[in-house]
């Protein structure tokens, strides 16, 4: 992958950074208590576990971990990916130095895919180059993939990766003893395959079936598009994700100059300025919004998450979602008005146990070859009264393309 009349070669076609961003991969949250979080996410909204570590308990993290409340990390997800969403305490996050300068950080990363581990490894290169504060480039296990950590300019812990373990049908992720793999510097290339990984660790006596399963442990009373599950909807994608920015202008020109993001459109909400950026089809995948909104909206000044976006797998299953909810004692908010969700029609925003602002939703505007949105006006109009149900649009249902089974 070499420069090419001042672009880089990505599998062939020239981009102007050495990799390309396809969608959010996974996103973290510290949190004040751990263990009601971990309830909220996956008895309500039906994250599964997948692995759960102690940092703690690594001999070099021993003297450092006293001066943390908590030391595990909880991985979840909605799908195959290993994990899609962390759940770490706030004091791990301070410690590491994830909380940003003004302590209102505790997103612990913010996850992007790219397509190769070439990609990965060069982009380290590329943004040591364009002076961003890089953290660490290896592979971590649980979850397998190889990464690249930095910072964006308020402080978010942004990480790209390639090749996130896959939790198959059997629901057992990769056991201990095949942590070897791990990597803790920026791996030569090339490196050998996952089948080679696997192959290598049968031949060496490992039973390769021996991680942690995933279970979801809830009753399955509710009937989702024919199949029985233990809540009425299922989570079927994760993002956009909404930041509070010091400098809106500068975090912007981070995330298209130096990632490639591309901007689709701006808002103006009484006075202030609200960005939206996307890696591929979607409106967006980002939004960049002054940190002064927060007090205008009157958010929780504990976090610099505007939002984080669960899409839901049918517009029906986002009104049972809201029903079951309520039901279940979460509390909702209508702190962020429709003008701040562009391209998302019918949306409703839950808090979790920490203040943090989820955006609940089943459609996303998909942008097409010549990258305009829909224009406003041909947008659909959503009621406070949330119909029974809803005329289609052109791409409506058009990224509800989730693999496997909902439960
Ligand atoms: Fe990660």
């Amino acid at each position: 992958m070499s420069a090419t009349n001042g672009g880089h070669n990505v599998g062939g076609v020239i981009y102007p950074q050495p990799f390309k961003i396809r969608r959010l991969g996974h996103f973290g949250f510290n949190v004040g208590n751990l263990d009601a979080s971990v309830d909220f996410y996956t008895r309500l909204f039906g994250f599964r576990l997948t692995d759960e570590i102690d940092i703690g308990a690594f001999e070099f993290m021993r003297e450092a971990a006293k001066k943390m409340k908590e030391t595990r990390i909880f991985f979840l997800t909605y799908g195959t990916d290993h994990h899609a969403f962390l759940l770490a305490d706030k004091t791990m996050g301070a410690f590491l130095g994830d909380s940003g300068p003004d302590g209102d950080v505790t997103l612990n990363q913010i996850t992007w895919q790219v397509g190769t581990l070439e990609e990965v490894v060069k982009a380290d290169d590329y943004l040591r180059t364009r002076n961003v504060e890089m953290r660490r480039t290896g592979r971590d296990m649980p979850g397998s993939n190889w990464h690249c950590y930095f910072r964006d300019p308020d402080g978010h812990t942004i990480e790209l990766y390639y090749g996130m373990e896959q939790i198959g049908w059997d629901g057992r992720s990769k056991p201990r003893a095949m942590y070897d793999r791990r990597f803790d510097e920026k791996p030569a290339l090339p490196q050998i395959s996952e089948q080679q990984e696997v192959a290598d660790a049968v031949a060496r006596g490992v039973d390769i079936f021996s991680g942690q399963r995933v279970a979801d442990t809830g009753q399955a009373k509710y009937n989702v598009g024919g199949v029985m599950l233990p809540r009425p909807f299922k989570v079927t994608r994760i993002g956009p994700i909404a930041l509070f920015c010091k400098d809106v202008g500068a975090s912007e020109a981070f995330f298209t100059e130096s990632l490639g993001f591309v901007k689709t459109e701006e808002a103006n909400y009484r006075g202030q300025t609200v960005r939206y950026l996307r890696n591929g089809t979607e409106h967006h995948s980002l939004v960049l919004a002054p940190r002064a909104l927060r007090d205008t909206l009157g958010l929780s000044s504990h976090t610099t998450n505007m939002s984080m976006g669960f899409e839901l797998g049918s517009y029906q299953q986002l009104r049972d979602a809201v029903a079951y909810l309520k039901q279940n004692g979460v509390r909702f908010t209508d702190a962020i008005p429709p003008e701040l969700y562009p391209g998302i029609d019918y949306a409703a925003h839950a808090i979790d146990p920490d203040g943090h602002c989820l955006q609940l939703y089943c459609y996303m505007e998909q942008i097409g070859w010549d990258g305009k949105p829909r224009p406003a006006s041909q947008r659909r109009k959503v009621s406070a009264d949330w119909p029974e149900t809803l005329p289609p649009l052109s791409d409506t249902y058009a990224d509800q393309t989730f693999q496997g089974p909902l439960g």
